[in-house]
């Protein structure tokens, strides 16, 4: 059964670029609510550990060392359906093929910058939120 919260994180280029108010401003206006928000940085480490379902792909070293530069905005969101609705809102992995009104349209730079995570499935949106938030700052 579907569970109604997603994880999410503002990835170092948009925090960098400036973006956290308006994306912000795109969830809650999309009908997501806040759960949980922190500004933290990862370690190589953290970045590692929660990309390793990407290990052995070609992008993983530059996409820890960019997960990892600066500081991220993590959040978990609830909302009916929240996992597939907050990847539509977000938009395709490559800006180039995000649709209009996506968050990626609007902020990503390229297929590795892309602006912002969303969690895949309910499973993994729990371990991704477990990763971030410990249970007193759920609210
Ligand atoms: O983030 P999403 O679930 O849309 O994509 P993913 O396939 O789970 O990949 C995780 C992240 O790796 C992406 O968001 C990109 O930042 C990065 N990536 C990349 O740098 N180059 C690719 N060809 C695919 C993904
Ligand atoms: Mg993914």
């Amino acid at each position: 059964m579907a569970t109604n919260r997603t994880f999410t994180m503002i990835k170092p280029d948009a925090v960098a670029n400036g973006h956290i108010g308006n994306i912000l401003a795109m969830i809650t206006n999309a009908g997501f609510k806040i759960v949980s928000l922190k500004l933290t940085q990862l370690t190589t480490a953290d970045a590692q550990k929660f990309y390793d379902v990407h290990a052995a792909r070609p992008f993983y070293g530059e996409l820890v060392e960019f997960m990892s530069r600066g500081p991220i905005l993590a959040a978990i969101l609830e909302k009916d359906n929240a996992v597939e609705d907050f990847r539509t809102l977000i938009g395709a992995t490559n800006p180039a093929d995000a649709a209009e009104g996506t968050i990626r349209k609007a902020y990503a730079t390229s297929i590795g910058e892309n602006a912002v995570h969303g969690s895949d499935s309910d499973e993994n949106a729990a371990i991704e939120g477990a990763f971030h938030f410990a249970g007193r700052e759920n609210f």
